[in-house]
Order: structure tokens, then C-alpha cells, then sequence
């Protein structure tokens, strides 16, 4: 099948290029690389051995949107959107702007284009502070900020349109936190700027780019008071995508899955683990805690093992040394 992947020069978008092109299926990419570099995608096809079309756009321009779905899509997984929880809250407009139209103007385009299934890449941040963990698909949804509250209008969007004709699929896929790189250590992470995230954060740390991590408060009601959270392997995410197309394929209606390996980890269990993988002292401060960060959540991922057959294969020792492979091999990135 021709999968047109939004955002795929992306980091989720560029690791599920290579599973969908290792599956056997042709990739069209759109981008508009507003927070990424092409030069992923001649690393994609490097790694695969597989050419993908690349159109470089918009998603919000009907006719970047016409000239990707020229040639014949059989499905899209929808990644572009802005993420940065901070910005989006200096920025709130340019976050409805980009996500919620941007989704909006592709599910029209792929109504015009006769295109029926769609993978959609929402976020843990959807479940706010939840009142249990580990948390399920139908636990309470509300937002803290307005990147969050992208997330769920997409979410309400989707679901709606799905249900308009009975032929339609779709797939709500909620990421818990995604770390981690391709195992050859081509492709990665490659954040513009000082890292929001905290596993890019240590990763410039070890590497010598930055001097110290700030451990955003250590009187949190865990084990060792920082904060935990669902570290998945971007590898482990690319193969859910992978999944998730296939079911897609096979059924209607619309469908949520938590993505997460079911296990929470402190910030310092995860700066011990990096230290391990990469021989190297992370210098650690403890400050402030982060305003609006939640002090646990971890998934119940059963229901994406039960449905679609997916479990996460990657433990947190290989999440940091995959991290710090591509780390170490491209400190500056793909610049
Ligand atoms: P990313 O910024 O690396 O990738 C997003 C890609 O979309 C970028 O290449 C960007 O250039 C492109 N893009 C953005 N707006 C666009 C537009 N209007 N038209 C065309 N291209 C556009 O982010 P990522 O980490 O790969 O995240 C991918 C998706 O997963 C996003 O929707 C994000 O909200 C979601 N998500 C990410 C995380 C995470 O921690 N990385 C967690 C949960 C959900
Ligand atoms: C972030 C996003 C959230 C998104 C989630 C999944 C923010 C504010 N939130 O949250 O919307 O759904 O990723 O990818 O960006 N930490 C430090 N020092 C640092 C950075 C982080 O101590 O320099 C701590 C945090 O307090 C937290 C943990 O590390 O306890 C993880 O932080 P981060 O990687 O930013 O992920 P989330 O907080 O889950």
C-alpha cells in the first residue's frame, strides 16, 4: 500500500518510514520541515535500501495536500504538529492553527482523494493528571495546556468524521514518552535548541554539550522523589505504527491504544541507566519542580497487545544505549 506519512522527516515520522518500507509498503512523505531536516529521509532510504516520494509542504495548503495524494494513498498516518508544551502556551494560535486545521484540511483532502484510513499520533498528555495508574483508554481525558488541548480537539475531530460513513477507520494512537534512536545510529532524535525533553537533555549532557541536568524536583510522593514516567523505544513506536496501518486496514470505526511498556522510571533511575550505557558522569542538580508536570504516570498498554498484537520489545538499558549511539556519532545532528 502507498502510505502518506505527514510529518515524516520527523523523529516518530522517520523511524516508522523505515518499519513501513521494511513491511513492503511504499511511503510518500510530506513535511514542511519546520522542525526537522531532509536529510533524514536520504538516511531512511539509506537504511532500507527503499526510495520514498518526499513532497515538501504543508499540510494546511490544499495544493501541497493535492500534489501528496496525487499518484494514489491508500492510508495516512498523521504525525505533523507543533509539540512543545511551553511554546504552545506563549503561542496558543499558531498551535490551533497548525495542529487543529492542519488536520482539518487533511482529512478534507483525504475525503476528496477517497482515502479511508487514517493512523493519528495523539499523546499521553491527553489523560492530564490522572487520578490512577497505571493508566487505561478509558480513564478521564482533560488538558493542562494548550498543546494538550490540540491533542484532544484532534482526537473529537477524527472520531466524529469516522463516525460520518460507516466505511471509514481510524486509529488514536496516545505515545507515553518515546526516547531513543535507530539501532545503526542514522537516525534520531535531533531537538532544535535546549532540549524541553528529558532524555535529548542528558544525551547533550554526557555528550559534553551541556554541563549539568537539572532534576525538576525530588520531593514528588515517588520512591525517590523525582518524577516518573513511561519510557518507550521509538523503535518499539515505529512497529506499533506498523500495526496499527494493518488494522486499519481490516476494520472500521474509530479506536484509541495507550502506547507505553507498562513500567514507570524515576528521572534518576533513567540518569543511572544512561551513565551505564554510555560510561559517562551526567552532573545532576536538583531545582524547582516544572509548573504543570504530574508527579507519575505509566500506561496499561493490555489493550494494544490484546487488539493489535503489539507489545513493546525494548528495555530501558537498550532505550540509552541506542540514545547515546546516535548521540555520540552525530552530536550536532543532522546539521
Ligand atoms: P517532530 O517535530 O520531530 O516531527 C513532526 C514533523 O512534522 C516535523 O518534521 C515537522 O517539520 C512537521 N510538521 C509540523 N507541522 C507541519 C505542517 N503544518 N505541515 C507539514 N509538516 C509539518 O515531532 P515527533 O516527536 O516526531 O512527534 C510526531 C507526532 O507525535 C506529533 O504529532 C507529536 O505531537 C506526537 N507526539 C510526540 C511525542 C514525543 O514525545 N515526541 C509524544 C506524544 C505525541
Ligand atoms: C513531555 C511533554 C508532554 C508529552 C510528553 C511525552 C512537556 C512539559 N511535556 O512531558 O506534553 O506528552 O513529554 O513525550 O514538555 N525532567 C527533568 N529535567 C529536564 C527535563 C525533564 O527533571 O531537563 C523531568 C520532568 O520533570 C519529568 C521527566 O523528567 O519528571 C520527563 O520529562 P519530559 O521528558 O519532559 O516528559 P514529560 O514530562 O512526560
Amino acid at each position: 500500500m502507498n502510505i502518506l506519512v505527514t510529518g515524516g522527516a520527523g523523529y516518530i515520522g522517520s523511524h516508522t518510514c523505515v518499519a513501513l518500507l521494511e513491511a513492503g509498503h511504499q511511503v510518500t512523505v510530506i513535511d514542511n520541515l519546520c522542525n526537522s531536516n531532509a536529510d533524514v529521509l536520504t538516511r531512511v532510504q539509506a537504511l532500507t535500501g527503499r526510495s520514498l516520494r518526499f513532497v515538501h509542504g504543508d499540510i494546511r495548503s490544499r495544493d501541497d495536500l493535492a500534489r501528496a495524494f496525487a499518484g494514489g494513498i491508500g492510508a495516512v498516518i498523521h504525525f505533523a504538529a507543533l509539540k512543545a508544551v511551553g511554546e504552545s502556551c506563549a503561542q496558543p494560535l499558531a498551535y490551533f492553527d497548525n495542529n487543529i486545521s492542519g488536520t482539518i484540511m487533511l482529512m478534507q483532502a483525504m475525503q476528496a482523494a477517497g482515502v479511508e484510513r487514517l493512523v493519528f499520533s495523539s499523546s499521553a498528555t491527553v489523560y492530564g493528571q490522572p487520578d490512577h495508574v497505571p493508566v487505561k483508554e478509558d480513564a478521564p481525558l482533560r488538558v493542562t495546556n494548550p498543546y494538550g488541548r490540540t491533542k484532544l480537539v484532534m482526537e473529537d475531530l477524527i472520531r466524529d468524521w469516522c463516525a460520518s460513513r460507516p466505511e471509514l477507520s481510524a486509529v488514536l494512537l496516545r505515545y507515553f514518552n518515546p526516547v531513543g534512536a535507530h539501532p545503526s545510529g542514522q537516525i534520531g532524535e535531533d531537538p532544535r535548541g535546549i532540549p524541553n525533553n528529558l532524555m535529548p537533555y542528558i544525551a547533550q549532557v554526557a555528550s559534553g554539550q551541556r554541563e549539568r541536568l537539572h532534576v525538576f524536583g525530588n520531593d514528588y510522593p515517588t520512591p525517590d522523589g523525582t518524577g516518573i514516567r513511561d519510557y518507550l523505544h521509538v523503535m518499539d513506536l515505529a512497529d506499533a505504527h506498523v500495526k496499527a496501518l494493518d488494522y486499519a486496514t481490516t476494520h472500521t470505526g474509530c479506536e484509541a491504544f495507550n502506547l507505553g511498556t507498562g513500567q514507570g522510571h524515576s528521572v534518576l533511575e533513567l540518569v543511572r541507566a544512561f551513565e551505564h550505557a554510555s560510561g559517562r558522569k551526567i552532573p545532576c542538580t536538583i531545582t524547582q519542580r516544572r509548573p504543570g508536570d504530574v508527579a507519575e504516570i505509566w500506561a496499561n498498554p493490555a489493550r494494544a497487545m490484546q487488539v493489535l498484537g503489539w507489545a513493546a520489545q525494548y528495555d530501558l538499558a537498550a532505550m540509552c544505549a541506542d540514545t547515546w549511539r546516535w548521540q555520540r556519532d552525530n552530536p550536532t545532528g543532522y546539521a
